[in-house]
């Protein structure tokens, strides 16, 4: 039941919050019960007095009636707000006959239908805010998130997209604590008041919903630049962080001049405000948020240099600055009407930030790490408990669904509108859906009309593709017809049932398809196939040999393909396919053939036998990949890298860690053995010319890349010189970190020197993201003791239990990265990380809630583990005051 508390107890000395002991039953709500209120805030007035105990924030809300006006109470959700006064256009309010309150908000009883203005003021505690929702401290600035629901932590408010407003934001701070003072828009005042404090004012012009909002206060410093938009208008661009950090600024400003070239020139879309400030804070739950000309970012996200940021860590910056970016447009000029609708902005997105890193790296290598993420991750979710559609129908913590479905697998959906209606089809959907959408908040109903209309296409159809849960396996059968020169491919697809959803109607899939002549030369260029219904027969003419046929071009549609190859021919293809991606894809089917069919039934504990047992044609592959002329490194470093755990494991019924992890380290070492010659040299050749400057070409990543898959391999024989060599000699974090990762697992001297230096220089230099790359590279070794290793870890002087990179550094690592010892038979890790998220969720739960999708996979392992799996997970839901987050987690998982 709703915890009502007396208005007059809270205007009492200290800030009453509502108590964490207060559990309100969760709530879920549904897609289908959408409705819009019968009173809109219009436009909204804010005012911060931030001080050290406590910070007072009023509001003025000016609101109108629907139209026609509906009489119904309104509404304001509200979270750990102590209420302070409320008058309605300058009348005070009463609690009881004009209004109620409750943990969850505030509801006018009964509101004119004419327009009026509420004015609110309440006090806060961001310096207590540990759920980093709401206005928090961050290594003693303050900042925002309100996304999905944090605004309700700030003020009494709508806290819901399809509300939007203008704003109009006031900040009083202490000018010596706070110098910097930030908030959406236009600075349009600003000043000193009384006792050292002063006030900067913000109006941001264009209307958004409160996810949008936010604001900052802090000593940061920064870096500047200009950008001239297409159209001739002059951008300030600003970049904060901490001190320290003001030399690992620029590739994020780099990227994001680019993000702003680069959505000009493919979408003619600019931006559209005077100013343009990143911050970027250490401690944030995601990776970014996009609020409207005020981004906050985890300084993950943003901070890089040679010597802390990895060739991946680069590319992650730049993605996640052009994502942000390019939402100004996907987000916040055309937003979201409701949050099952969140795939809208953010598949739309991720889309937009993947096409942006392609065109500024390499399309194939891309495409490779995209079509990764979609294996290990989402289709692990899409076969679990967690399975939801790329929108979903229902929740109780929004903040749970912010998934890799919504976000990447929606980001494929809307990668294969692309592939159906080409390049230029696209561009048109899009040219419509802003056209139609600027300043509105939508749904992706809205976006496929667009796209439909745009074209002249029906994509009803297409619609199954947001009401589905779970990966369709598209199954291929071809025949030739040597006398006709016809050959026929026959593709049918089934969706396995999800959580709800037993029965599957046919998707729409586009199946990129070409056909090679067996001497490699093209029969058949790509051509889209599109498959629509159960089983359809596509017929190719004029097919004078017989064909190898190349399926799911460039992963054309997030879906798995049957289609039974023999080993020579994933050879032959990963050799010759004319379509880069389906190379990778043909050794990646190769080694995982032979790693499941070493792991079933292996005695795990008889290593070298198993070894013998990794036939020649997986090595012979890799041995034509390595030493390929003329193919991409990174290309060769994807494809001589084994599937992890986590994308086998989903091909492995019940799944047995131990036969599985033996067969990959088997099979690792198989490939140091036989390959050694080939691998030492190649090693030594891609040595970095001495004295050559770092560079983040794709060509001198690729050499780092496949040079460090190279160095891993030789490590699993025992070769430390060669590791410790490149440690020592290290220029750059991607040198340095492969060197640690592959010494690792081999307790010695050489270990301990370069985790001790390492350590040594980055506590020296204050860099707190290359501490973390130090504990999550111990915390996912493969080593018997290796949850001591955690433990210790989380007790060294580094670790910040309230810091969430910190955590997810250690503990998520161990739970994700770590299957040996997140499974080990004696059920310790599986105790260990129930006891983490218990702990976890008391301070921060959308952290906590995230780490408990860690057991979701119980129900694929068999006895003991399955028992112990999901007696935690039973242990995790019963625990007494729990978040709602991280119940839902665990109640979706064991249902
Ligand atoms: N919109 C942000 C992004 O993808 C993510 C913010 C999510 N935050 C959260 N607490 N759920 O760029
Ligand atoms: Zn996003």
């Amino acid at each position: 039941a709703p915890h009502a508390r007396s208005l007059a107890s809270l205007r009492g000395g200290s800030v009453g919050m509502a108590s964490s002991a207060v559990v309100d039953a969760p709530v879920e709500r549904f897609r289908k019960d959408y409705a819009l209120p019968a009173q809109l805030v219009g436009a909204v007035e804010l005012k911060f007095e931030i001080f050290e105990t406590e910070t007072l924030v009023h509001a003025a809300l000016h609101v109108e009636p629907a139209s026609p006006p509906r009489r119904e109470p309104m509404v304001l959700d509200g979270e750990e707000l102590a209420l302070r006064s409320i008058e309605m256009d300058g009348a005070p309010l009463v609690e009881g006959s004009d209004f109620t309150l409750s943990a969850a908000g505030l509801t006018l009883l009964s509101p004119p239908l004419t327009p009026f203005t509420l004015r609110t003021v309440v006090a806060i505690k961001p310096q207590e805010n540990t759920q980093l929702s709401g206005l928090y401290k961050s290594s003693g600035n303050f900042v925002t998130q309100c996304e999905a629901e944090g605004f309700r932590r700030i003020t009494y408010f709508q806290d819901r997209p399809d509300i939007m407003a203008t704003y109009k934001v006031r900040i009083e701070a202490d000018k010596q604590a706070y110098p910097l003072l930030l908030s959406n828009g236009n600075e349009v005042g600003k000043g000193d008041l009384p006792s050292g404090r002063h006030f900067a004012e913000f109006v941001d012009p264009f209307r958004k919903p409160s996810y949008l909002f936010a604001c900052v206060a802090g000593k940061l410093d920064g870096i500047e630049d200009k950008y001239t938009t297409a159209s001739g208008r002059d951008v300030r661009l600003a970049i904060w962080s901490e001190p320290e950090n003001i030399d690992q600024l620029g590739w994020a400003m780099q990227s994001l001049k680019d993000a702003m070239r680069w959505d000009e020139q493919t979408y003619g879309l600019e931006y559209d405000l005077d100013v343009y400030h990143i911050v970027a804070v250490n401690d944030f739950n995601m990776g970014a948020m996009e609020n409207k000309g005020l981004n906050v970012f985890n300084t993950a996200c943003v901070l890089a240099k040679p010597s802390t940021a990895t060739d991946d860590d680069y590319e992650r910056v730049q993605g996640v600055v052009a994502h942000e970016y390019f939402h100004n447009w996907s987000g916040n000029r055309v937003t979201c009407r409701d949050w099952f609708q969140l795939t809208l902005k953010e598949g739309l997105t991720v889309f937009r930030d993947q096409h942006f890193s392609s065109d500024m790296t390499s399309e194939a290598v891309k495409r490779i790490e995209d079509a990764r993420i979609m294996r290990s991750a989402q289709f692990a979710q899409d076969a679990g408990p967690m399975a939801h559609p790329i929108r979903p129908e229902s929740y109780i913590a929004m903040d749970n669904f912010y998934t890799v479905t919504v976000y990447n697998k929606g980001a494929e959906v809307i990668r294969m509108y692309r592939t159906l209606l080409g390049a230029q089809g696209f561009r048109k959907g899009m040219d419509l859906y802003f056209a139609r959408h600027d300043g509105q908040a939508v749904t992706c109903d809205d976006f496929r009309a667009a796209m439909a209309d745009a074209n002249g296409r029906d994509l009803t159809q297409f619609e199954r593709w947001y009401l589905q849960a779970g990966t369709p396996t598209v199954k291929a059968r071809g025949e030739y017809d040597a006398e006709g020169g016809v050959y026929s491919l026959t593709l049918s697809q089934t969706t396995p049932p999800t959580p709800g959803q037993p029965h599957k109607l046919p998707f729409h899939i586009p199946v990129v398809t070409g056909l090679l002549a067996r001497d490699g030369t093209t029969l058949v260029d790509s051509t889209v196939l599109e498959l629509t219904e159960e089983e359809q027969t596509f017929k190719f003419e004029g097919i004078t040999s017989p064909p190898v046929v190349s399926l799911l071009r460039g992963f054309s549609a997030p879906v798995k393909v049957d289609l039974p190859r023999s080993d020579e021919e994933l050879a032959f293809l990963a050799a010759n396919d004319a379509d880069p991606f389906n190379r990778w894809d043909a050794s990646q089917r190769l080694a995982t053939r032979v790693l499941l069919e070493m792991a079933a039934g292996c005695d795990a504990t008889q290593t070298d036998a198993l070894e013998k047992e990794v036939p020649s044609s997986l090595i012979d592959a890799f041995r034509a990949t390595l030493c390929a002329p003329g193919l991409d490194n990174s290309l060769k470093a994807y494809s001589l890298s084994l599937p992890d755990f986590g994308t086998l494991s989903q091909e492995m019924d019940p799944i047995e860690p131990d036969s599985l992890l033996a067969a990959l380290k088997a099979t690792r070492k198989a490939i140091a053995r036989q390959l050694h010659s080939e691998l030492a040299a190649a090693y030594d050749a891609l040595a970095p010319p001495a004295g050559a400057a770092f560079t983040l070409e794709p060509e001198a990543v690729g050499r780092r890349r496949l040079r460090n898959v190279c160095l891993s391999y030789l490590a699993k024989l025992g070769d430390e010189d060669r590791a410790l060599a490149q440690f020592r000699s290290a220029t750059c974090m991607t040198e340095s970190i492969a060197a640690v990762r592959a010494l690792v697992e081999s307790p010695g001297a050489a270990r301990d020197e370069v985790l001790s230096t390492f350590y040594e220089r980055a506590k020296a230099n204050k860099e707190a993201l290359v501490i973390n790359k130090w504990l999550a590279v111990q915390a996912a070794a493969d080593t018997p003791d290796a949850l001591e290793t955690v433990k210790s870890l989380m007790a060294h002087e580094s670790f910040d239990a309230n810091n969430p990179n910190t955590l997810r550094s250690v503990v998520n690592t161990f739970a994700g990265a770590n299957p040996a010892g997140f499974h080990k038979a004696d059920g310790s890790g599986y105790r260990f990380i129930s006891e983490q998220v218990i702990d976890i969720d008391k301070r921060n739960p959308q952290v906590a809630a995230r780490l408990c999708n860690a057991f979701n996979t119980w129900r694929r392992y068999s006895g003991a583990r399955q028992d112990m799996m999901k007696g935690e997970l039973m242990r995790i839901k019963e625990s007494p005051g729990l978040s709602k987050d991280t119940f839902e987690i665990a109640s979706r998982s064991l249902a």
